[in-house]
């Protein structure tokens, strides 16, 4: 009987060990292999997921003070038909949407700022120089033509920094009429079409010894899909690192936390009612896309995934500088993405709803919070002290919403970083929340 009976104990302890086995197994497997099964790898196609980034071609970086005229796309025309012909398609994407109608929650976190007033989603890179002067954003200084006109630079390159604080109308009247150039060759290849060369000189500062170590392909971009801030003293655009590493959310907010400006900590714009010194993060998708987390940045560069290649009738390759979203670009998808997606367009859809509506959800949380810190501050049962806290610990929680909120692949880029963002925007909201009486 004993016998029997331990041997029955054994069996259960045996299938009980099975079962915790199996549950362990599900419940620690999903991280070693990707979430979504439909995705597969072939053998023969290399994804590099160790962490490092595409870098096959460096980028010149702009010669300054060289004397050089800047030549428009229009006299590159007939030299480069069918690339000046996808580069003034770019008018297509002619959509924009009204972000202040759609995330009624800006117009209070944005308070005080022109954002809470006007804010449309981007299109296409021809409208530009519309858009900013057209914006119902009021605009002091040149600073704003940065990424409109290739013409800042060019300017900023020859003339020096001084440029960036120089009048918004003065600039407008004096230099960008001249040539009335909108977003172009200049910015992206300088004077030599073929080859990339920077010439947003702050992005080679911002990336400093690791500048060789990205893409060209992901620096022409990144010259403009960054976020940036003002100098305080000299008005230039500035990015919130100092190499690769540093261009992490948390580096970044550490950055801001710790640049001081008259004594105080520094702010894009403080919000009206609260008091709070706001961070305005502007569309990260460089930091995005190479940040932890980005499956494809060893594989890819933001021009693999944007431009592709298209085959003339008569065999002739070129690249297309129309940019769209691999979404719809069906070459590329058939050809490239095919090769392990089985249907990418219902996976980005899924990441983007995800992140959406969490975006949504968390933006009225914070709208929420914002009002209590309001109301807090107009209590007279805080002291400054403990007002300060508070306020600290809500620009920080905004920072994160902010940081997903104004990336423009909506979590397509890299969704557990996103992810990872809006986790951290809700324990900080629930920490500020903690600090009221
Ligand atoms: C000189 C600055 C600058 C550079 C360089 C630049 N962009 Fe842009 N891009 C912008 C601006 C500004 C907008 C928003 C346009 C608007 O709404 O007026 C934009 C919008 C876009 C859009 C959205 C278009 C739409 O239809 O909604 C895509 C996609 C895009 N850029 C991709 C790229 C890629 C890929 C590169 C690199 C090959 C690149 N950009 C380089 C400034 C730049
Ligand atoms: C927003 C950045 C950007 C702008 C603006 C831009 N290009 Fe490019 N261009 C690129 C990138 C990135 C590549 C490399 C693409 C690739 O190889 O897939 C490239 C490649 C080229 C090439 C090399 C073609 C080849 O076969 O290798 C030429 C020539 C060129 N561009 C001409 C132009 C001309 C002319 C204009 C203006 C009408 C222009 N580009 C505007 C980013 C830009
Ligand atoms: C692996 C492919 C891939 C790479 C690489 C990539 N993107 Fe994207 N990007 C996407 C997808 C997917 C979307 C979402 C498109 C959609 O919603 O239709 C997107 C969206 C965008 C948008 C918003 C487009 C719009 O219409 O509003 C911009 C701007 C953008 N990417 C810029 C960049 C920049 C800049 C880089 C490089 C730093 C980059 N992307 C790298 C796949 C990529
Ligand atoms: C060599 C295989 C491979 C190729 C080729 C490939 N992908 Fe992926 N892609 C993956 C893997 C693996 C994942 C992660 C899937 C997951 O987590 O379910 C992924 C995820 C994605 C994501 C979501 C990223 C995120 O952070 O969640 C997007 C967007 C994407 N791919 C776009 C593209 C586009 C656009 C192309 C074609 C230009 C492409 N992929 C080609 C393997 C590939």
């Amino acid at each position: 009987m004993r016998a029997e009976q331990r041997d029955r104990y054994r069996l259960i302890i045996g299938v009980l060990c099975m079962v915790i086995g199996v549950l362990l197994i599900m419940l620690i497997g999903p991280s070693h292999v990707p979430a979504k099964s439909n995705v597969v790898v072939p053998e023969t196609v290399k994804l590099v997921m160790d962490g490092s980034i595409k870098a096959e071609k460096t980028a010149n970086l702009v010669q300054t003070h060289s004397g050089a005229t800047l030549i428009t796309a229009a006299e590159w025309q007939e030299k480069y038909p069918e690339i000046y012909a996808s580069y003034a398609s770019n008018s297509e994407n002619d959509q924009v949407q009204d972000y202040v109608r759609d995330y009624p929650m800006i117009q209070t976190l944005f308070k005080g700022y022109g954002f809470a007033k006007s804010y449309g989603s981007a299109r296409g890179h021809t409208y530009v120089v519309e858009d900013v002067t057209s914006t119902g954003r009021p605009h002091k200084m040149a600073n704003c033509f940065t990424c409109k006109t290739p013409m800042l630079s060019y300017a900023v390159n020859e003339q020096g920094v001084e440029i960036y604080s120089m009048p918004f109308e003065d600039f407008q009247n004096d230099i960008l009429a001249q040539t009335n150039e909108v977003l172009s060759c200049y910015n992206c290849h300088a004077n030599t079409p073929g080859e990339i060369t920077v010439t947003h000189t702050y992005l080679a500062n911002a990336l400093g010894e690791d500048f060789g170590h990205v893409d060209a392909e992901n620096l022409a971009c990144g010259q403009c899909h960054v976020d940036y801030y003002f100098d305080p003293a000299t008005k230039a655009v500035t990015l919130p690192y100092t190499n690769l590493s540093t261009m992490s959310p948390d580096a970044m907010l550490e950055y801001y936390n710790n640049l001081i400006v008259d004594g105080q900590v520094f702010a894009d714009y403080v919000q009206e009612d609260s008091g709070v010194r706001q961070i305005m993060i502007n569309h990260p998708e460089l930091e995005t896309y190479l940040g932890e987390g980005s499956v494809h940045k060893g594989m890819f560069t933001c021009a693999d995934c944007h431009m592709g290649t298209v085959v003339t009738k008569n065999g002739d390759v070129y690249p297309s500088h129309f940019l769209q979203s691999p979404l719809t670009n069906e070459d590329l998808l058939k050809n490239t993405c095919s090769q392990c997606h089985s249907d990418l367009k219902a996976e980005v859809a899924a990441i983007q709803k995800e992140a959406e509506d969490r975006t949504y959800e968390i933006g009225y949380k914070l709208e929420a919070l914002i009002n209590r810190v309001t109301e807090a501050a107009n209590s007279g049962e805080y002291t400054e002290e403990e007002l300060d806290a508070i306020r600290m610990a809500f620009r920080n929680a905004q920072f994160y919403w902010n940081f997903v909120f104004v990336e423009n692949s909506e979590g397509a880029h890299n969704s557990a970083l996103t992810r990872d963002c809006l986790n951290k925007s809700e324990t900080l909201i629930a920490e500020c929340e903690a600090l009221f009486k």
